[in-house]
């Protein structure tokens, strides 16, 4: 049986609202459980850089919400001071959002880390341990590699020297390669390195092949082999985040016990 070109255009234009229907209801039906998993992703990574969980470590999402809220607190901080921000709800606030808001954000001077607007506030979190003593305190950090901008939080101890870990939760850098970034071995070469030298500027580099011991070579960490430009990212954007234009006024407030933690 023939049809006619008006009997096909109308079943192929019916198929297709039908399918949009469908595909917009999932996307729709869909956006709270994506956005709950943006968040259990988030605090699940910020639990792993701070030592409260470990890598792998299978916990259901309501363990991983229940650990968070009891030992992470979000602080709002303003960048150019480093002074707590009082009025911003940390909880909710999203600095990547304020990126897009001119309101919000200022344009960064050019950098190696190639950011090129800031937060005016940011987001830090403070990690305590189980006497409520302050054990780490978490920056994020963001910055471009070869192919994606890499997103991820950098941990430091109380004394904001001592680098407690680092981790991504975002990048497009190549698998087995700039992709690295994410094999827990190489993370865990970060761990017990220093941020800042002795007069306290950023002193952490990722080198050209393999550093020593965090006792013997504390402010080298190994570059990833086959990818030196992701890893001149990392080294530059870690720098920029410890940094001046990045935490680094909060870090010195928090170092001359200005904020109160
Ligand atoms: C398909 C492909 C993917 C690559 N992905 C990355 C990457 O994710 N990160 C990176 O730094 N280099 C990547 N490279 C390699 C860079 O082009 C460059 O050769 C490398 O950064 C140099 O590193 P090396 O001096 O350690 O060999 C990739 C190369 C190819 C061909």
């Amino acid at each position: 049986m023939q049809h006619s070109t008006g009997y096909i255009i109308g079943f192929t234009a019916a198929v297709c609202l039908v399918c949009s229907v469908f595909v917009a209801g999932s996307a729709v039906s869909l956006k709270d459980r994506q956005d709950a998993n943006v968040i259990l992703d988030r605090q699940t990574k910020v639990l792993i850089v701070s030592g409260l969980m470990q890598e792998g470590e299978d916990l259901s999402p309501e363990a991983v919400g229940e650990l968070f809220n009891s030992r992470v607190t979000p602080i709002a901080v303003d960048l150019a001071t480093g002074a707590l921000n009082n009025e911003i709800d940390a909880a909710t606030y999203d600095q990547q959002k304020a990126l897009r808001d001119p309101e919000l954000s200022i344009e960064a001077a050019t950098n190696a880390a190639k950011v090129r607007r800031l937060p005016k506030v940011g987001i830090v979190f403070q990690v305590r341990n189980e006497s409520g003593e302050l054990d780490a305190i978490i920056i994020p950090i963001e910055g471009a590699g070869l192919w994606s901008t890499l997103y991820g939080y950098l941990a430091l101890g109380p004394d904001t020297r001592a680098i407690k870990g680092i981790t991504f939760y975002q990048h497009g850098e190549t698998p087995g390669l700039g992709g690295e970034v994410d094999n827990p071995r190489w993370k865990s070469r970060w761990t017990g390195r220093l941020a800042f030298n002795d007069k306290w500027k950023p002193s952490i580099s990722v080198i050209k092949g393999a550093a020593g011991s965090p006792a013997d070579d504390p402010y080298r960490v190994d570059g990833l082999s086959g990818a030196t430009i992701t890893s001149r990212g990392v080294d530059s954007l870690v720098k920029y985040w410890i940094g001046d234009a990045g935490f680094g006024p909060y870090l010195a407030n928090v170092r001359g016990a200005k904020v109160k933690s």
